[in-house]
């Protein structure tokens, strides 16, 4: 027997890693189909005796699925950070985690506070450096992993060169320049955001204009087009004061966010000079994920989803995903149009949520005008996205994917070769069955988001965050 409470299987450790399993696939993943795709999300969510808090503190795990002439093999590893390893010697936690207190003595609590220490647990998502794949979250280190074993292999000072704390998750590809743009962050009196575009061999990057603020706004993405970068920059974020009086109190990053007495702000940025080119402001919301953006007879158009309000953070405390009656806030999919030459955006509800990870067919159509929006879906009562959904933003229609009591993960768009259309290709999405306690593997035609074929994880894996697909024909990013 089933209850809606089964969403918290998607929140319990899975201490077991496996080495390269060939999965049982039914039906079939197609033949063009090759490829790595690289997911990143909680493993363990508990430091010893310490109970993590929030979904943002719990231990990477990396999970690997190398797809070739219709075969599937799995594997999954914990990232080797140095908060990992504290904890598994039983130090519990070592910095200040999202939502959780570092279990260490007031005058090392100070000090990191004091030196700017964040942590190291790379938890939500995968990039490029060059030849290399890294780990990432919002740190000022990445810690890279060899494809082949998931083995943590060296990290990467994220901020060299850079005049910031730390740098995003989500970074954009710019194929044409072979480049990746990113913002790095600063907090101080100020917080800063600068805008910067980093060589894909990994190499230096190049600072392009700096945003100061006298609040400390957050910033979780930004979109890209083709001669802007957008910064949305929410109506929400942190009580400086009250984070760095945490060292004493023990309150966190999720105990001082906060709502600012700001609007949503979306800052136009040149990304070829940094020129500041408009401040458009809307309504206050909170926004983690650009689905895309694009120029259109001079405005720019913004696909996003947005939440009212706070929760979108502090909702994601453990005990609140994992409670029977999860109290969340519902993001929907909006599109915001901004007029270049400033003042207020207007904005439009595209699909009523609780929607979130969107994605969209990244290698076409990032910075142009789509058609398509690819979601993880959640319908009544669950903490846990229970569809895949691809909401058409021309036709205004909605397809779906899903099957009771199947949570499925965010969906990744891979591109056929020699596509006929912007949704020939296939979604990626690793759906967890709480019944089976197992974690599967689906493919779906994206056309029709009919299944083509799903291949059995020997075990169940948390809840994951973001991956990516890097195709041996395709090596280009999926998603923003
Ligand atoms: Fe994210």
């Amino acid at each position: 027997m089933t209850t809606p409470s089964d969403h918290r299987a998607g929140f319990r450790t899975q201490r077991e890693e496996i080495e390269n399993e060939r999965l049982p696939v039914d039906g079939s993943f197609p033949d063009w189909l090759v490829g790595d795709l690289i997911g990143n999300g909680p493993g363990q969510f508990e430091a010893g005796d310490t109970r993590l808090r929030h979904w943002f503190d719990p231990f990477a795990l990396l999970r690997r699925f190398r797809i070739e002439d219709g075969t599937v093999t799995y594997a999954n590893r914990f990232v080797e950070s140095r908060d990992y390893a504290f904890a598994e010697r039983g130090g519990g936690v070592r910095t200040p985690f999202p939502g959780t207190p570092p279990d260490r003595p007031i005058w090392t609590r100070v000090r990191q506070v004091l030196s700017g220490t964040f942590p190291d647990n790379p938890v939500i998502g995968v990039q490029r450096f060059g030849e290399e794949l890294a780990a990432v979250t919002e740190s000022p280190t990445a810690l890279t992993f060899d494809p082949d074993t998931l083995e943590t292999t060296g990290q990467i000072d994220l901020t060299a060169g850079l005049d910031s704390d730390l740098t995003l998750a989500h970074v954009h590809h710019a194929p044409e320049e072979d480049a990746f743009y990113n913002l790095g962050v600063s907090y101080g009196r100020e917080t800063t955001y600068t805008l910067f575009r980093r060589p894909a061999d990994g190499g230096t990057p190049t600072a392009l204009t700096r945003l100061r603020f006298n609040e400390a706004p957050y910033v979780h993405s930004f979109a890209l087009t083709e001669r802007y970068a957008v910064v949305t920059v929410n109506a929400f974020g942190l009580d400086a004061l009250r984070l760095l009086r945490g060292a004493v109190t023990r309150e966190t990053f999720l105990d001082a966010f906060r709502p600012l007495d700001a609007p949503l702000r979306f800052v136009v940025l040149n990304r070829t000079t940094g020129k500041h080119e408009a401040t458009v402001t809307a309504p206050p919301a909170f926004v983690y994920h650009h689905a895309n953006a694009y120029e259109a007879d001079g405005e720019l158009v913004v696909y996003l989803v947005a939440f009212d309000d706070e929760r979108a953070v502090t909702g994601l405390t453990l005990s609140n995903l994992r409670s029977d009656d999860p109290d969340l806030p519902s993001g929907d999919l909006r599109r915001y149009r901004l007029p270049l030459s400033g003042g207020d955006a207007d904005r439009e509800r595209l699909h009523r949520g609780p929607v979130e990870f969107p994605t969209i067919n990244y290698r076409a159509v990032n910075g142009e005008r789509h058609r398509y929006v690819y979601l993880a879906e959640t319908n009544g009562g669950s903490s846990l996205p229970t569809a895949v959904a691809k909401v058409d933003v021309e036709a205004g229609t909605v397809r779906r994917w899903g099957e009771s009591n199947t949570y499925p993960g965010e969906p990744l768009f891979v591109p056929a070769p020699n596509p006929t259309g912007e949704d020939d290709g296939v979604l990626l999405s690793v759906v967890l069955t709480p019944d089976a306690d197992r974690s599967a593997l689906v493919c779906l035609d994206a056309g029709t988001l009919r299944e083509l074929g799903r291949a059995h994880l020997p075990h169940r894996l948390p809840y994951g965050f973001h991956g990516q697909f890097y195709g041996s024909s395709s090596p280009g990013r999926s998603m923003a």
